[in-house]
């Protein structure tokens, strides 16, 4: 299903049809390659001064890393993420060499994240960002050392249709619209 976004001038289709579905197809896998790819694609995104604070547990379905992810999940999430083909939890080195705070790293670790999302959709795959976990759970699961902050957990795989979803509450969320405040509520400086 395509939800192609209404915006107000023509922009990149990798953009105006990238939307975040819940149902994905839960016998595919992800390749190396295109796996791969996504992460290349989160590698060269910029960062303040070049740090590249992003870091990554790479978790394929199956496996016990994606395992301990889905048990870190909150409410519906635990629903339909366990079909997803990959999950990848993005997270973000907070201090520098000198042990000093690093201001923008949640920032980087998310333009990243939103460059893997970009390269999936080209490569055929979709992406869904999951807030909903519990970090001190993921942290104690994966030993995590204080510097690294888990943010997000991206659910990557193929799509599948919407009443494959099952549940009447998520298949209605899958078809809903794509909605987004209006530019000019945006805008709380100079004008278009
Ligand atoms: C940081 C972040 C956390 C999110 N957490 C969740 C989540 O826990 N569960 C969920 O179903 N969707 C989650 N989403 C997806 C958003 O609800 C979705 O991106 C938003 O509604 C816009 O929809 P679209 O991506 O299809 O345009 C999250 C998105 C982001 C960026």
């Amino acid at each position: 299903m395509k939800k192609k976004a209404n915006t107000a001038v023509d922009i990149h289709p990798l953009i105006s049809e990238r939307w975040s579905p819940r149902s994905f197809d839960a016998t595919a896998e992800l390749s190396v390659p295109d796996l791969t790819g996504i992460m290349e694609a989160a590698r060269w995104a910029p960062s303040s001064m070049n740090s590249q604070p992003w870091r990554f547990v790479i978790a394929r379905r199956g496996d016990a890393h994606f395992a301990t992810l889905i048990d870190t999940m909150s409410g519906f999430n635990k629903v339909w993420a366990p079909r997803a083909s990959a999950l990848i939890m993005v997270l973000a080195d907070t201090t520098d060499q000198s042990g000093e705070p690093r201001i923008g790293a949640l920032y980087d670790a998310g333009l990243a994240a939103s460059l893997l999302t970009v390269e999936a959709h080209h490569r055929g795959l979709v992406v869904h960002q999951i807030g909903g976990f519990e970090h001190a759970q993921a942290v104690a699961a994966f030993n995590l050392p204080a510097n690294l902050t888990p943010i997000v957990i991206l659910a990557v795989g193929k799509q599948a249709p919407a009443d494959a979803l099952g549940e009447a509450t998520l298949v209605e969320r899958e078809i809903a619209d794509r909605v987004r405040k209006p530019l000019d509520e945006l805008i709380v400086g100079g004008s278009l």
